[in-house]
């Protein structure tokens, strides 16, 4: 098939490769012309596992190209996903859907034929409505159809999730355009996949609220956590046993640092303003927006804590600053968050990320990029393993530290707390004693 992904970033350049690698043609449209210009001379535009293989294979074979130019990409496909961003609106919850409406306009200027046009980008229930009266007051009605395919790739996991995707799921009103976009992705559901299928504003929900309840069951285990470290109980006792029950689950009850990145953030916010605006009080929700935001001064003040209050002067290690491992999105990681208090408190801190420096830092004294975990380590007073990195999980830390009684904080519980005090070491973790 013929296809168009407007916006290039983590979800449409991922998905675009996969679909090229399918069979399909597919151009990559984005407005950065910088970031089309690299893409064209094989540079990635983030780091995602596998990703720089699979489109050099795709561009070669010509199924794949990157374009600014977005009225040729239209009309040239019959198929058009749109992958733009959907931030938090500033100093607001809701998300700010001007890249949306904005390629809407654009799309409805270009329609010479009739045209599938899917929103993967995750939209607030009810906004596939407006992208249709956008489209509509250009286009006669019968020439496209709007249609919701929320993404659910995991960055750092986000090839394998496309072509091994728990489900597929697809909102249309109409029979026939469900089974078009079926046929797209009926490679994957032969190999497993399944395929749901809803009305379009059932598909547009149903992404909001997968995304909420899995940040509910990470603050969720975090709270337990907390009390775990007050009455002397093991969190990860407790993840293993209620994980075992099957109306549970196991997967997402790992207790740590504050949840962020590009999704879990803005999409819980965004769904309490779409409750409210339909006079729904996402309660729970809220309440979670809440537990998340309370857990970054709660970990920061224990790193007080853990330097006795005497932040200032200490050289404190951060082991990885993204959000989790196998990306180099910074967005909404509670590092963003971390550092600047402690720098205000007088640290000086050295970080490590095997995804490489950040310029989010950029704007601060006194934090500077280490190129690898020993340098990063060697002078320091407190480590904190604040990503979970593979590298970061069988150090040696007696060897990379000179410094004599340093302290170790691990956000996520890599190491056996019980092996670390054999050893001598001042170790810190997550809802464990
Ligand atoms: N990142 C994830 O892990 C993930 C997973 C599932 C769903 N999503 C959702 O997918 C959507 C996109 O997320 P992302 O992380 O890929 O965003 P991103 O910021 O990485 O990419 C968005 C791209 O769209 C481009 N763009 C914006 N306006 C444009 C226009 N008018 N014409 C052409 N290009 C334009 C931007 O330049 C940018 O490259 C969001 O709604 C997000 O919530 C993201």
């Amino acid at each position: 098939m013929k296809i168009c992904m407007i916006g290039t970033g983590y979800v449409g350049l991922v998905s675009g490769a996969c679909f090229a690698d399918l069979g399909n043609n597919v151009y990559c449209v984005d407005k950065e012309i910088d970031k089309i210009n690299s893409l064209n001379n094989g540079i990635m535009p983030f780091y995602e596992p596998g990703l720089k293989e699979l489109v050099f294979k795709n561009y070669n074979s010509g199924r794949l190209k990157f374009t600014t130019n977005i009225k040729n990409a239209i009309q040239k496909s019959d198929i058009i996903f749109i992958c733009v961003g959907t931030p938090t609106l500033k100093k607001k919850r809701s998300a700010d859907l001007q890249y949306i409406y904005k390629v809407s306009t654009e799309i409805s200027k270009n329609i010479n034929k009739f045209k599938i046009i899917i929103t993967k980008s995750t939209v607030p229930v009810t906004t596939g409505d407006k992208i249709e009266k956008i489209i509509a007051k250009k286009v006669k009605r019968k020439m496209f159809e709007v249609v919701s395919n929320p993404e659910f790739l995991r960055e750092g996991e986000a090839i394998r999730d496309f072509r091994f995707p728990d489900r597929i799921v697809i909102g249309s009103n109409k029979k026939n355009v469900i089974s078009k976009i079926k046929s797209l992705y009926d490679p994957l559901i032969k190999k497993g996949a399944n395929f749901f299928s809803t009305n379009r504003r059932g598909a547009e929900l149903i992404k909001y609220a997968a995304n909420a309840f899995l940040a509910t069951k990470i603050s969720y285990i975090n709270e337990i956590a907390n009390l775990c470290e007050k009455t002397g109980v093991d969190v990860e006792d407790v993840s293993i046993a209620i994980g075992m029950d099957q109306r549970i689950g196991s997967r997402f009850l790992r207790a740590g640092p504050a949840y962020g990145g590009s999704c879990f953030p803005k999409d819980t916010k965004a769904l309490t303003v779409t409750g409210d605006l339909f006079k729904t009080n996402m309660s729970i929700v809220k309440s979670v927006i809440k537990s998340n935001e309370n857990r970054i001064h709660l970990l920061t003040k224990k790193i007080k804590e853990i330097l006795s209050n005497k932040v200032k002067g200490k050289t404190i290690s951060l082991l990885g600053v993204t959000f989790k491992p196998n990306t180099d999105d910074m967005r909404e990681s509670s590092s963003l968050m971390m550092v600047p208090y402690l720098l205000k408190l007088g640290a000086k801190i050295n970080y490590y990320d095997p995804s490489g420096k950040k310029s989010d830092f950029s704007k601060y004294k006194n934090i500077f990029y280490c190129s690898d975990i020993k340098k990063a380590c060697y002078s320091s007073d407190l480590i904190i393993i604040h990503t979970e990195w593979e590298e970061f999980k069988a150090l040696d830390f007696k060897k990379i530290v000179k410094k004599k009684n340093f302290k170790i904080y691990d956000l996520r519980n890599l190491y056996s707390a019980k092996q670390m005090k054999e050893k001598g070491l001042n170790y810190y973790s997550i809802g464990r004693i």
